[in-house]
């Protein structure tokens, strides 16, 4: 009875132990299909709310995040998820496109969350493409999120090139929010969602990836077979300024959510889903 309860209490160490070193500082979850991933990072992001009424989230805009952003309206609406107190600070935005532009991410961003929630327009934060003065508006974004404790929970989506926000390759990796030239694979890329590829601006106000790491928590998302080179260089690659989203396995606590096509190349995908199941069991039985 003894040594029985001695080995028990070994093995719940070594779960412990286990569980957070490796899956709890870079969480690899692989779902199903698009809707599966909106759904689980949309409860992260909830949850997150529930926990602190006043969380700080960083969004992000682009195809990636609409579905997140639809379950997060959804819940609003039938769950009571409350955003009064909620702030909330994007990642970046296009230089020189007016807000009011069909495409800024201004637009996007009401269109597609803020108009459907009940968050307040004087706790949105989005970059000021349009400052007089940009490089003093990014010293004030950087102020803005340092003032209200940090960002909490940042969510992201990738680009082909492995890029978070716009830091497009050869971004420092201690680089704070600043203007960047997009690449040509970034502009060809959005030039879906204007007239003509003539049409997209050639640069961008971006957090820097230094600003993106000092989130407390990180939210990567990544859907299609188009992304899976980007996912694997990133999660599995070497850390480089080469894949800026490769930053994410130096912080401590960083959810990779993905669907079956992005993780398709993973060469250890099996280990993540293994580990993922582990961690749930050790969250259901620390009832965290
Ligand atoms: C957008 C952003 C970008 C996008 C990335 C992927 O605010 O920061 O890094 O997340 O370009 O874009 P989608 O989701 O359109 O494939």
């Amino acid at each position: 009875m003894q040594l029985a309860s001695s080995c028990e209490i070994l093995h719940r160490l070594f779960l412990i132990t286990e569980l957070r070193i490796s899956p709890f500082k870079l969480r690899v979850i692989i779902e199903k299909d698009y809707e599966a991933m909106s759904r689980r990072a949309a409860g992260i992001i909830a949850k997150e709310i529930r926990r602190k009424p006043n969380a700080v989230l960083g969004l992000a805009t682009g195809s990636t995040p609409l579905g997140v952003y639809k379950e997060l309206i959804r819940m609003h609406e039938a769950e009571n998820l409350d955003f009064s107190d909620v702030r909330t600070f994007n990642l970046d935005e296009y230089y020189r496109l007016r807000p009011d532009h069909p495409e800024s991410y201004h637009s996007f961003m009401f269109k597609n969350l803020f108009e459907k929630i009940n968050v307040k327009p004087e706790n949105v934060s989005i970059p000021d493409g349009m400052a007089a003065d940009i490089g003093l508006f990014c010293e004030s974004y950087e102020k803005r999120i340092k003032n209200v404790g940090g960002i909490d929970i940042q969510l992201l989506g990738v680009g082909r090139d492995g890029h978070i926000g716009f830091n497009e390759p050869g971004s420092s990796l201690g680089s704070r929010t600043r203007l960047k030239t997009l690449t040509e694979e970034t502009i060809r890329d959005n030039a879906r969602f204007f007239d003509n590829e003539g049409e997209v601006p050639h640069f961008a106000v971006t957090m820097g990836v230094g600003t993106i790491l000092d989130a407390k928590k990180l939210l990567m998302l990544a859907s299609g077979s188009n992304k899976s080179k980007a996912v694997r260089d990133a999660i599995e690659g070497p850390v480089s300024a080469q894949v800026t989203a490769s930053v994410l396995q130096l912080h401590p606590n960083v959810f990779v959510i993905l669907d079956e096509e992005a993780a398709s190349t993973l060469s250890r995908s099996a280990y993540y889903v293994y580990v993922e199941k582990m961690a749930e069991k050790f969250e259901a039985e620390a009832g965290t």
